[in-house]
Order: C-alpha cells, then sequence, then structure tokens
C-alpha cells in the first residue's frame, strides 16, 4: 500500500490540548489513584502519588479536566477547602454511592496541576449549583487583591492567585447535568459564562456543555445562541461574557446494551473489529460538528473540545460497578491512536481533547494496585505520540484503495495513519487494524530529504494483550523494518500495530 506524505505543506497546529487528561471524583481515579493522604506509606507530596506524577510528566500532560464529569455538577467547592477536618462530606451519587469526604479539593488539584504541569480545567456546578457559587469558586481561584474569595482562600494558605485558563460550564446538561434540553442550557451557558469572569490577567476560556455523540443539533443550538457575542474572549460586563467552546462527548462502545458492554479483556476478533467500527465513527462526527460551527463561524473563532472520549467496558468482575474500574489492552491503544489521528486531521477545529480517564477509571493511562503502577498499553500511545504536540499538521493521503475489512454492514479501513512537523522532523504515526496480517507501507514523502530515520511500534502477540502489576506484556520496541528504497520509506506494520516513524525533514 502506498501513501503520500506532503512534508513541505504545513496545515493547521495540531493543538497538545488534543492530549488532554480528566480525573473525576469516580472510584479509584482521584483517591486511591492521585490521592493518597499525607499518612501514606506510598512516597507523596502533600499526598498526592507521586509514582503516577512522574509517570504522567513523562507524558507531558498539557491538561487536567476536574472535577467531572457527572460529580461536577453534584459538586460544591466550599465543602473542599479549609482544613480538612472541618470539611462537611457528602454522598457521591452518581459513582457507587459513597461517602465523599472532600479530602482532595481546590487546593490539592491545584497543587496536583502544578506537579504536572498541566494547565487547569475546571468545570463548574451547573447543574446543582448557583451562578453565584460558580463565580466566587473563580474570584477565588483567580484574583489577587483582598476581595472576599482572595481573603478566603489566603486564609486557606495560598496567597498568591492560580493560573486557571480553561473553565468548563457544567457537563452533560442533557443527562446527569440537570436533563435539560438544549435551548434551557444555552440560556445557562450565556448566564453562568457571564459571571465568570476574568480577574486581573487571568483570561477563561469558557466551555460550553455540549453534545452527546453526533447530536449536531445541540451544537447548532449553542452556536446559535452566541450570536453576536460569537468568539469574544475577553469580559467586558453586560452579558458579552459568553464561551468561546463548545464540548461533546464520544464514547467507544460495543454489545449490545448498556448492562452488556463486553468485557475489556475477553473478546473475540469479531467484537475487536465492531469496537474499531465505533472507535472510527469519530471521524465522521467531528465532521459533522465542524460542518455545523463552519456555517456559523468560517473564520473557527469558536472551539470544539471533546472533552470525554475512550472505551467504555464491563468494569472487572468483582469490582464496584459504580467505580467503571477495567483493564486495558492492546485493542484499547488502537482506539486510541485512531482517535489521535482522527484529531489531528481535524486540527483546524478541534482545539482540547479529554481521555476519559487518567488512573483506574475506564480507558486509563495509569492503573494502581497497591503500591505498583501499571503503565497501560493506552499510556504508550500517548507517549508515542509526544511530539505532535503544538506541531504542524502534514497531510498524508493513501494513493489507490485503503486496505478495508467487511464488519457487519460495515467496511472498516484498517490502515490509518496521519504526520506531523516540529523543530525541523517530521513524526509519522501509522495503524494497522488488520487483526491477522502485516501491512506493508510505502511512504512517498515529497518536499523533505528522509534522514535520521527512528521508528517505535507498539503491539503483543494477541490483541487482548496487558499489563499487570506482575506481568507487563505490551511495550513500545524499536521497529526494525523500516527502510529508505528508491526513495520511498517503506515500513512493515506488523498485524494489530501502531507505530511511530520520526525522521528530519531536511
Ligand atoms: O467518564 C464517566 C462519565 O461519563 C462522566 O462522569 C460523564 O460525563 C459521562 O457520562
Amino acid at each position: 500500500m502506498r501513501a503520500v506524505l506532503d512534508a513541505d505543506l504545513p496545515g493547521p497546529r495540531i493543538n497538545r490540548h488534543l492530549y488532554g487528561h480528566f480525573a473525576e471524583h469516580l472510584g479509584r481515579c482521584v483517591y486511591g489513584g492521585f490521592w493518597v493522604g499525607e499518612d501514606s506509606d506510598l512516597p507523596n507530596e502533600g499526598g498526592l502519588r507521586l509514582d503516577v506524577v512522574e509517570a504522567l510528566r513523562a507524558l507531558d500532560i498539557p491538561n487536567l479536566r476536574w472535577p467531572g464529569g457527572c460529580f461536577a455538577d453534584t459538586y460544591h467547592w466550599r465543602d473542599g477547602v479549609g482544613p480538612r477536618e472541618d470539611r462537611p462530606s457528602m454522598v457521591n451519587s452518581h459513582w457507587g454511592d459513597v461517602v465523599e469526604d472532600n479530602a482532595f479539593g481546590t487546593h490539592e488539584f491545584m497543587a496536583l496541576c502544578e506537579l504536572l504541569g498541566a494547565d487547569p480545567y475546571v468545570s463548574a456546578n451547573v447543574g446543582s449549583g448557583t451562578v453565584r457559587e460558580a463565580a466566587e469558586w473563580i474570584e477565588y481561584l483567580t484574583r489577587a487583591d483582598d476581595s472576599p474569595m482572595a481573603r478566603l482562600r489566603r486564609e486557606n494558605g495560598r496567597d498568591e492567585p492560580w493560573r486557571v485558563p480553561f473553565w468548563g460550564l457544567g457537563n452533560e446538561p442533557w443527562g446527569c447535568g440537570g436533563g435539560m434540553g438544549s435551548g434551557a442550557y444555552a440560556e445557562l451557558a450565556r448566564q453562568y459564562g457571564t459571571y465568570s469572569l476574568d480577574h486581573g490577567d487571568n483570561h477563561l476560556y469558557r466551555i460550553a456543555a455540549g453534545a452527546a455523540d453526533a447530536d449536531y443539533r445541540w451544537t447548532e443550538v449553542l452556536m446559535q445562541n452566541l450570536g453576536r457575542h460569537l468568539g469574544v474572549g475577553r469580559v467586558s460586563g453586560h452579558g458579552t461574557n459568553t464561551y468561546q467552546a463548545i464540548s461533546f462527548h464520544h464514547y467507544t462502545i460495543v454489545g449490545d446494551s448498556w448492562d452488556a458492554k463486553g468485557s475489556a479483556t475477553r473478546f473475540d476478533t469479531d467484537e475487536y473489529y465492531r469496537t474499531m467500527v465505533k472507535a472510527t465513527a469519530i471521524e465522521r462526527i467531528l465532521a459533522g460538528h465542524a460542518a455545523v460551527m463552519d456555517a456559523y463561524d468560517p473564520d473557527k473563532r469558536v472551539g470544539l473540545v471533546l472533552d470525554e472520549w475512550g472505551t467504555w467496558f464491563d468494569v472487572e468482575p468483582g469490582t464496584n460497578p459504580g467505580f467503571l474500574f477495567q483493564q486495558n489492552t492492546l485493542r484499547d491503544a488502537l482506539v486510541a491512536s485512531v482517535h489521535f489521528d482522527a484529531f489531528h486531521r481535524h486540527a483546524d477545529r478541534l482545539v482540547m481533547a479529554n481521555i476519559a480517564q487518567t488512573v483506574n477509571v475506564l480507558q486509563a493511562m495509569l492503573l494502581t494496585d497497591g503500591d505498583a503502577l501499571v503503565l497501560t498499553p493506552s499510556y504508550h500511545v500517548f507517549a508515542m505520540n509526544k511530539g505532535h504536540h503544538d506541531a504542524a499538521s502534514l497531510p498524508l493521503a493513501v494513493r489507490g484503495v485503503t486496505p478495508s475489512r467487511t464488519v457487519g454492514e460495515a467496511d472498516l479501513p484498517t490502515f490509518s495513519a496521519s504526520a506531523s512537523t516540529k523543530d525541523g522532523r517530521v513524526l509519522v504515526s501509522l495503524t494497522n487494524l488488520d487483526a491477522d496480517e502485516p501491512l506493508v507501507v510505502e511512504l512517498d514523502v515529497r518536499g523533505a530529504r528522509v534522514e535520521g530515520i527512528t521508528a517505535r511500534v507498539l503491539t503483543a502477540p494477541e490483541l487482548s494483550a496487558h499489563n499487570t502489576a506482575t506481568d507487563t506484556r505490551v511495550v513500545v520496541r524499536d521497529l526494525e523494518d523500516v527502510a529508505l528504497d528508491g526513495g520511498l520509506l517503506r515500513v512493515t506494520l506488523p498485524a494489530h500495530s501502531f507505530a511511530t516513524v520520526a525522521f528530519a525533514g531536511a
């Protein structure tokens, strides 16, 4: 199979925030994942688990979304500040119906972001909170002078304001975030946006909560609602401060019903291919939302944000159904790699994406097991693709027919790829989704001399291979089968593999 890569035709920048993360008060993501408490025997800084921090720092994670998810619309931030022993408890009604003691709150989250070197993305409570509560939270976080909330922050031990670039206006308002229609939410989004003020030099990028999957109508209502405020970024009061981006969520879910989504580790080839049909649908859904936005905003001033994505399988047997703990196999890694290719192709509109979720929940990067830390196959895709952060996307087109498999009624392309350039180097990501057959790809690189090739591959004998605390089966290796041949870069991709090839595009 041959593909053409135009190395001298740089396209839109691939925003590093497409590699964003999501941490909700759900199961063992925050508690046990990020937060172990200061009295823990595990190495920690101020209660934050250091092996987790180090593993994520190695990914250069650009942002972290918190506190939810559905939890965000039940969260009252004042319960999570001040001395821990005085913080009231609450019930986490969405996730396991467990009692949340608010040990991890605003200060702990902001300390975590500082340790990670990640931008905070804070989601305000629109579902069960108040406009005043949201307004005071942002004042507490970002105001420098002697305002009431800045004073309260100082009393709680933090003198300097933090920087909060990303501010979510609720979450899934059509569902757990309030069961609203798009029109009702659109009005609320303007109201919350108006009172979520920029304090001092802190400029908020307000993200309105968006559609489920392909609900393009939701996006359209939010675009119409912006009206003359389209893309206004800086508060000037008087209702001009609305939102700068619109989100949507898309999970890769297979199975016959919500109660039977299939196992994360036990699946046959047919189920694998059906998973990939679902995963590759992201391309069409992104294009659908982008087309609606283009009609109202041809200059692309409003950003599209996919602030929850990833696989969602049945929980591991014997674990709390409300904790959404699932293992993570090579199949998950390939779901991630095809998503990133689609993200790169939509870099002109898509400004952020957040994997759900970072630790111990859904398609996690990391699993914790006592004092052991497991890097999942998905983690390695994020690591191998790091070179795409803030790089210029490059056009890559298949010549002729893309290999494919028929899956039920669907035609699944089994090859996916994308490329970018930064600092004089080109990075190409290549996925072979075929469960059984290797694929030889001849890359016709135009507009650059290919030098200094390095290549890495992620694969394993079985698609269900995964890593545990005692058995590491999915690791990144050097890809040997790469050669320059008559001006073509020939790469042999093993069956079910993800590879990256980098070179100096002189
Ligand atoms: O990520 C788990 C949940 O999925 C989130 O809380 C919610 O927003 C979505 O439905």
